[in-house]
């Protein structure tokens, strides 16, 4: 896919996005049939939220929401793996090869290159968009910058 293929495909996704949830309020559904929609369309690995919630020690961490894909890891501490670290730094991160990503937690064996979008409300990080790829160097500005207009429509 050249990069303005990919451009056009997102112009399109962002497009239906804002289409998919308009009218709907519940965080639950949009974020399952946005995952659902990303995924479908551009044909990654895996694609989901990781939700900030209270754990048992009373500790924000992210817990796994609605995704596509295989089975993944279901809670995540603040600045661990590449969601806690944009968690942390309240920022998109582009991994082009997961293995040279330290502290890259490893969910499926397949995953090579990595983006988490962070959603925000009132500045506060309340969930991650994870998308993993099976090939490396998949995610660049282009994605980054889409699909953080089409998190934002969450918030
Ligand atoms: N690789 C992520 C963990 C989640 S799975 O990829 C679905 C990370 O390092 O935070």
């Amino acid at each position: 896919m050249t990069n303005q293929e990919k451009e056009q495909k997102y112009v399109q996704l962002l497009k239906e996005s804002a289409a998919l949830l308009d009218g709907e309020t519940d965080i639950i559904a949009n974020m399952a049939n946005l995952a659902a929609l990303i995924h479908e369309t551009m044909g990654f690995w895996w694609t989901g939220f990781y939700i900030v919630r209270k754990g048992a020690d009373d500790t924000d961490q992210l817990v796994l929401g609605p995704f596509q894909g295989p089975i993944a890891c279901t809670r995540i501490a603040l600045g661990r793996g590449v969601c806690g670290t944009s968690w942390q730094r309240k920022e998109t991160i582009i991994v082009p090869d997961v293995e040279k990503f330290p502290g890259h937690i490893a969910c499926s064996s397949q995953s090579r290159s990595e983006i988490v979008v962070p959603l925000f409300s009132d500045k506060k990080v309340t969930a991650v968009l994870d998308i993993d790829s099976r090939h490396l160097n998949t995610f660049d500005d282009t994605d980054a910058r889409y699909l953080e207009q089409i998190v934002a429509l969450l918030s």
